[in-house]
């Protein structure tokens, strides 16, 4: 089985913004730079010939580039975790890529994503209850924000998860323009 999600990289330049904005209190297990994307879709284990077709399907989609730029930080608190995450601006573009991409998934025979879509960078996760470092990253990270990017791609990736975390692939890049 593949493990598979679709999304956006961000160029160099806000990957060491969203870095150096990181701390490395022992509380939060912060993300990797290799691992900083924003999901468009995830779409989950797939046998091979799904992903084939998935893959296949994701280049028949046309879409134009578009900018966009980091607007603050959130959090998501779950009953046995959490995370924190970088926001994005504008959320229009965004929404009907990520539209476009789930018409793709749903052609292609997988099931339609039940949860509301909510662009975000995930840059830290954390088990058990929350921290006071969460609390003092949101406070203190509340208004960052970067330049406008191009967003003149897309990407499917594969993850593969192991002992020492996930490790993403990516397996297959589409061109917006
Ligand atoms: P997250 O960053 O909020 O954890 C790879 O796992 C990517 O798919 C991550 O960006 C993750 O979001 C996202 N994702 C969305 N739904 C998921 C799910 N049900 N299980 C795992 N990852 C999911």
């Amino acid at each position: 089985m593949h493990r598979l999600f679709v999304a956006i990289r961000p160029p160099e330049d806000v990957r060491d913004l969203l870095i150096d904005a990181m701390d490395d209190g022992p509380e939060l297990r912060w993300v990797g730079d290799e691992q900083l994307h924003l999901t468009l879709r995830f779409v989950g284990e797939v046998e091979r010939p799904v992903a084939n077709d998935l893959a296949a399907a994701l280049g028949r989609l046309r879409f134009g580039g578009f900018d966009l730029r980091i607007s603050g930080v959130g959090r998501f608190d779950r009953r046995n975790g959490g995370a924190l995450w970088a926001a994005l601006e504008p959320r229009a573009p965004l929404a009907a890529l990520a539209a476009k991409i789930e018409r793709i998934c749903q052609e292609t025979g997988l099931p339609p994503e039940g949860r509301a879509f909510h662009p975000h960078i995930t840059l830290a996760r954390w088990r058990g209850r929350s921290s006071g470092a969460a609390d003092a990253f949101v406070e203190r990270n509340r208004a960052l924000s970067s330049a406008p990017f191009t967003v003149d791609r897309f990407i499917l990736f594969e993850s593969h998860l192991s002992r020492h975390g996930p490790h993403y692939e990516a397996v297959a890049e589409y061109a917006l323009d």
